[in-house]
């Protein structure tokens, strides 16, 4: 276990520069399987859920080189249609790879990503798509078996703009015989970068950004060196972290505009907000204000990805707040761990109602997830005293180096390995609650 110990009361000033996008480069990795060349991926995050990816990709038999900030994949060499259990049950995103696995090998075999029953986290829509490209999906003990011989154009509604389900029917589309169109498609601008990585490798979609996305299928397509855009959410987490502090933050290389919904979040909070092509820059006053009402949607709405980070904030705002939580069921973990810091909160289904207090203090906290994690770095920062994060590992899923990114900044982590006992060994593989 992983166990990080942030130091609170500076004030986080400063300029640093945003990684690569998570969220981009993981369906992106995938695609590379589309690719039977080999693929240069630049400004690609050296975080746990991409050197999971690539250990996956590396398990199907793909050749897969770290230099720097890129990965090359050379998928030549791919020959497995078998996404491992024990590594696809560390990483959700290992569903994407259901559509480009088919793609190439006419079959594919996923366990149920993240380990979890489908009850809880449902892929219905992804495998709707790929019954609608003429794939037959078996489900059976824990597994999803996908046979597509002769994958074929088709329309596809999505009911709800899942991102994963768009992502994966526009993977499993790109090389099927004629024209697939994906109504109701997710419009995040990580579904841009997908068709952008796409259209330079020679397949033909266009679309993305809007509800429709087209794909004319293509037998093959070619090498490419390709920069994953920005880290959106990692962009906001850092905006954050200074304004939680009441400091005077700018990050940069990155989009400002993919962040516009926090910015106007954070205008109202009473920061001062300066954009710039490629960066942007937030100074908070001592205290932000409240911000009345926040309701997470699909892109352009306010990302369920900030609303953790966002409720750190509005805990130690002046006023109440109340938040929503339309996207995901059960991501209000964080509002009990504040609660340990001093926040006052109270959740009433999907909606948190959150009285700011002046002060948070240090505690032993968990963190239950990645961005519920980050959530407590940004409490712990702007706590008086020292907080104890648990199971910190869970942030280094998504976050490069985010000590040394806040340390730079003038906020304080320092990182310590823990050994666990058996019984929180079943709590971290989720066998007990934690
Ligand atoms: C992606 C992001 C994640 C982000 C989320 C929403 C990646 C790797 N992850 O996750 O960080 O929080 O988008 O912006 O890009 N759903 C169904 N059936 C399905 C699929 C989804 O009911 O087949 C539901 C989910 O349970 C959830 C909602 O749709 O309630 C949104 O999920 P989705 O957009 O699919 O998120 P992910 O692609 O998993």
């Amino acid at each position: 276990m992983s166990l990080w110990l942030v130091r609170g009361g500076n004030v986080l000033s400063g300029t640093v520069t945003v990684q690569g996008s998570k969220n981009a480069a993981l369906p992106i990795l995938a695609a590379t399987l589309l690719v039977e060349e080999p693929v240069e991926l630049t400004n690609c995050p050296m975080i746990r859920d991409t050197e999971n990816m690539v250990k996956i990709l590396r398990s199907l038999g793909c050749t897969v080189k770290r230099e720097g900030d890129a990965l090359i994949v050379d998928s030549r060499t791919a020959s497995d249609f078998v996404l491992p259990t024990a590594l696809s049950g560390e990483l959700r995103s290992s569903i994407f790879l259901l559509g480009s696995v088919l793609s190439r090998f006419q079959a594919a075999d996923a366990p149920y990503p993240g380990g979890c029953e489908i009850g809880n986290r449902p892929i219905d829509l992804h495998l709707l798509g790929l019954k609608a490209l003429n794939a037959e999906v078996e489900e059976r003990g824990g597994h999803i078996r996908c046979t597509g011989g002769n994958l074929r154009g088709a329309v596809v509604d999505l009911g709800y703009p899942s991102v994963g389900a768009t992502e994966n029917v526009m993977l499993a589309a790109c090389r099927a015989k004629g024209t697939t169109t994906i109504r109701n498609a997710a419009c995040e601008p990580e579904i841009v970068d997908l068709q952008n990585f796409l259209c330079a490798c020679g397949f033909r979609v266009k679309g993305a950004g809007t509800p429709a996305i087209v794909i004319d299928g293509v037998k093959k397509g070619h090498g490419v060196s390709y920069r994953v855009m920005p880290d959106r959410i990692v962009t906001g987490t850092y905006l954050l972290a200074g304004a939680i502090t009441g400091g005077d933050v700018t990050v940069t290389g990155t989009q400002p505009e993919t962040v516009d919904p926090l910015l106007n979040k954070l205008t109202e909070c009473g920061c001062l907000v300066t954009m710039r092509d490629d960066s942007v820059r937030v100074k908070a006053p001592k205290r932000v204000r409240t911000v009345g009402f926040t309701e997470t949607r699909p892109y352009p709405g306010f990302p369920t990805d900030l609303q953790p980070q966002l409720f750190s904030l509005l805990s130690v705002a002046d006023g109440t707040s109340v938040v929503t939580e339309n996207v995901f069921e059960n991501r209000f973990r964080h509002a009990q761990e504040l609660k340990k810091m001093g926040a006052i909160n109270r959740i009433l289904d999907r909606t948190a109602i959150i009285t700011g207090v002046e002060r948070l203090h240090g505690a032993s906290v968990t963190a239950h997830d990645l961005r519920g994690g980050a959530a407590l770095v940004l409490a712990g920062l702007s706590a008086e005293g020292e907080t104890r994060i648990l199971y910190a590992e869970r942030i280094e899923r998504g976050y490069e180096r985010m000590d040394s990114v806040i340390g730079s900044l003038g906020g304080s982590i320092t990182r310590k390995e823990e050994s666990i006992g058996k019984e929180d060994e079943r709590r971290r593989t989720g066998e007990l609650p934690v």
